[in-house]
């Protein structure tokens, strides 16, 4: 069994001896930003890629609902790159690709709107997106006022084609032109990681920030991402979070018990809990492991930290995350190919001073 999810919870007194990691950045507490937990939702990336209509939006939208995942929290319908047309429009305004999307962007944010869900959107920190269409680069300002003009809720901002210009004078641009914009739009900094995103995006008005290359469905790359983790807890706090990049759980390339371990993790780590499969045909075992709300709570809860790498012992590892109410989520992690006992104690974990504690495998 390669995880076990458990939450270690001790009597409320016991909360005063955990220990949480603080930092600078995390003293100097800057103002708060707009969410107060990692975002979650869905987007339309990693199975459709550049395969998008208005069509599967909408589909994807009733799905959320009759799901049940948007009461369990995923609140976002995130268009990804290849949504717009090869060109703008003579006012030079972004404009939706005419045959996937005809009835236009402010169509489909009403529709998801009516069901209660909100509509996220993609462009790149470029001349170009990473497909090749008009990137937002010196066209912040009119492509905020496009986006809230529209009702989006929601900027995933890309990296690509960005002209080596430095990332922070191009993310601030468009942090700004949002800010400015007169909507609330959460803005997701999508810069793989590169020239320090865990310092500058919050300094840009960014919620969350890549920290890494691309995900793909396989154990390989989702733990190589999870390695690539490791240190950075130094740099969330609530309302601003590391991004190891979207969920793959449901399309087909990890077993359901990896599944259920990208899910744990991610969920310790604070990650955006954006859901990347096809949801017209989920399966129930997909439902059941991104439906847990005891693991969704983990992820939604602020206690001071994010999840960090408490053990590294090679293939098994301890994994934890304080909890606000005094308990402490771990995952336990078997990286190997066989059977394994993986344990932890509350003392390692930093609990402490209590002679019984309740353990619930989540
Ligand atoms: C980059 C991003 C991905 C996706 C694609 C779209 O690779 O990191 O998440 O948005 O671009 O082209």
């Amino acid at each position: 069994m390669r995880k076990l999810a458990a939450a270690l919870t001790t009597a409320a007194a016991i909360a005063a001896t955990l220990t949480v990691a603080t930092t600078n950045a995390q003293a100097a507490t800057p103002a708060p930003g707009p969410i107060t937990a990692p975002p979650m939702g869905w987007n339309s990336w990693n199975r459709f890629g550049c395969n998008i209509d208005e069509g599967l939006i909408r589909s994807t939208a009733d799905a959320l609902v009759s799901t049940g995942l948007r009461d369990a929290g995923y609140k976002y319908v995130n268009i990804d790159d290849c949504w717009m047309a090869g060109s703008r429009d003579a006012q030079g305004r972004l404009q939706a690709n005419p045959t996937r999307f005809p009835g236009g962007i402010r169509a489909l944010a009403d529709y998801v709107h009516a069901r209660g869900l909100k509509l996220g959107i993609y462009e790149s920190a470029g001349t170009a997106t990473c497909q090749g269409l008009p990137g937002s680069l010196d066209h912040e300002t009119v492509d905020a006022q496009t986006f809230a003009s529209w009702q989006v809720d929601y900027l995933k901002y890309d990296n690509c084609n960005n002209q080596a210009r430095p990332a922070a004078d191009r993310y601030r641009a468009m942090g700004e032109a949002l800010r400015n914009s007169g909507r609330a739009i959460v803005y997701s900094v999508c810069n793989w990681g590169q020239e320090d995103p865990w310092i500058f995006a919050q300094q840009v008005g960014g919620v969350a920030w890549r920290t890494t290359g691309d995900i793909n469905d396989s154990w390989g790359t989702m733990t190589s991402l999870l390695d690539q983790q490791a240190g950075l807890e130094l740099f969330s706090r609530k309302g601003f979070y590391n991004d190891p990049d979207m969920l793959e759980v449901g399309n087909g390339g990890m077993t359901p018990t990896e599944y259920t371990t990208h899910f744990s993790l991610w969920a310790l780590l604070s990650a955006p809990l954006l859901l990347g499969n096809d949801l017209r045909s989920v399966s129930a075992a997909t439902l059941s492991i991104v439906e847990n709300a005891d693991v969704i709570a983990v992820n939604q809860d602020w206690g001071g930290s994010q999840g960090r790498r408490l053990v590294d012992n090679g293939d098994t590892e301890v994994w934890g995350k304080p909890m606000s109410d005094g308990s402490f989520a771990v995952v336990l992690l078997n990286r190997g190919a066989s059977a394994t006992t993986v344990s932890t104690t509350a003392a390692a974990i930093g609990l402490g001073g209590s002679s019984q504690y309740t353990l619930k495998d989540l």
